[in-house]
């Protein structure tokens, strides 16, 4: 038996990791240790409740306002301990955080392999996203096995020199926790009554997220005064949107937007709730990068508050990029409103990330290369 340890810290990572973490647990030849670094609380707690997961390590780094500096120091030298006790034969991280970053380099400086899920994606600009893409490219140097949602991003770990007998297509594990979840919804089981209620709505909305760090300050400033504007033009229609905890986002979103009787400001979701509201919203608008992988997958067009995107499958069908300019979001935001065939072009596409057997194909994989 071969010990893997997966480490996540964040929302995102805690949903895409779920599925691996229940193959592993299926998988005869693996014996599976959850590490969370816990760079976020209350965000990573919700997901751990739903999928059921308990981890065997908690870090529990999490500060109020934290630095990129302290953080990465902090997990750099909790992990560290933790491989060193631990000693897993395997290390598995996931997409692009301080935490995938660090726990990769820790697990590098105790000679242990690392697979990295969701590899090889890029905007080719190391300050877009920041510093996700440079957390990406570092990960990319330290990991033993790439596990590449797709071709195109096989095709940058293959340019970049990485031998092809260490990249794989594999899909996207968001899409294997999606349908999962989409099950569930559909099966009439849902997290608590609040939310239920919430997506019981019949007014018809839009649904944003954001939080990117390059976005802080004047970007959001646009995105909110944006959103303000679509809200006064359209009273028949509401936008529901769950606030990031990031202080550098609750502060702006809160001092612009509150008050409006058609924006509705709500704490961040569970999952279920998030993906029954993703289900039911006229369309998105978001910065978030798993939000852009989620929304084509249920139909629903995506504006992306971003000038560049390292999930570029989507640009030009489902994803248009509005960046923070102001007028750009309220101009498609406007047209996907008034303008029902442009809308349906954007709402019927194929989705690119996969067929929800990702995390199936990326132990699979493991098993092939590593036991055999
Ligand atoms: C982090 C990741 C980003 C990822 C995003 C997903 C880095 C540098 N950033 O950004 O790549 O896309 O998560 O959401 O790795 N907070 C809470 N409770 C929570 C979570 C956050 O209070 O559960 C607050 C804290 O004040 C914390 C702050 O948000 O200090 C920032 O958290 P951090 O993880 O550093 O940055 P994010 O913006 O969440
Ligand atoms: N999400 C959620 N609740 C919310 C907002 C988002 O569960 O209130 C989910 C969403 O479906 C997606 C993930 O969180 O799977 C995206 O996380 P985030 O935008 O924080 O990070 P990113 O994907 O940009 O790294």
């Amino acid at each position: 038996m071969k010990k893997v340890m997966t480490v996540f810290g964040t929302r995102p990572e805690a949903i895409k990791m779920a599925p691996v973490i229940r193959a592993l647990t299926e998988h005869p030849d693996f014996e599976p240790v959850v590490c969370v670094t816990a760079q976020h609380r209350e965000m990573l707690d919700q997901i751990l409740g739903l999928f059921d997961i308990k981890p065997d390590m908690d870090l529990n780094v999490m500060t109020h306002g934290q630095q990129l500096a302290g953080l990465s120091s902090a997990i750099l030298q909790g992990m560290s301990e933790i491989f060193a006790k631990n000693k897993p034969d395997i290390v598995l991280v996931q997409g692009d955080t301080t935490t995938t970053f660090c726990a990769a380099l820790a697990a590098f400086y105790e000679k242990i392999p690392v697979g990295h899920i969701e590899a090889g994606l890029r905007t080719g600009d190391i300050h877009a996203p920041f510093p996700e893409e440079m957390n990406r490219l570092l990960t990319s140097r330290l990991a033993t096995w790439h596990f590449a949602p797709t071709k195109t991003n096989y095709d940058n770990l293959i340019q970049e020199g990485v031998s092809e007998k260490q990249v794989f297509i594999t899909g996207n594990t968001v899409i294997d926790a999606l349908l999962q979840i989409n099950d569930r919804i559909n099966n009439g089981i849902y997290g608590d009554e609040a939310t239920l209620a919430l997506t019981h709505t019949e007014r018809p909305f839009i649904l944003v997220t954001g939080h990117r760090r390059e976005n802080f300050g004047q970007g959001f400033e646009n995105i909110c005064t944006a959103l303000k504007t679509i809200a006064g033009n359209h009273p028949d229609l509401d936008i529901i949107y769950p606030v990031h905890l990031n202080p550098n986002v609750q502060e702006p979103v809160k001092k612009i937007l509150s008050g409006s009787n058609n924006i509705k400001l709500i704490e961040p979701l569970g999952y279920e709730a998030f993906v029954a509201l993703l289900s039911k919203a006229l369309f998105i608008i978001t910065d978030s990068g798993g939000v852009q992988e989620e929304a084509p997958s249920l139909g629903k067009p995506v504006l992306v508050m971003r000038d560049k995107t390292e999930r570029i499958e989507g640009v030009g069908s489902s994803v248009r990029l509005v960046g923070t300019n102001k007028e750009t979001i309220i101009n498609e935001a406007e047209k996907l409103i008034n303008d029902k065939v442009h809308y349906k072009m954007m709402a019927n596409i194929e989705n690119p990330y996969g067929d929800g057997k990702a995390a199936k194909n990326i132990v699979d994989i493991l098993c092939s290369n590593i036991i055999n």
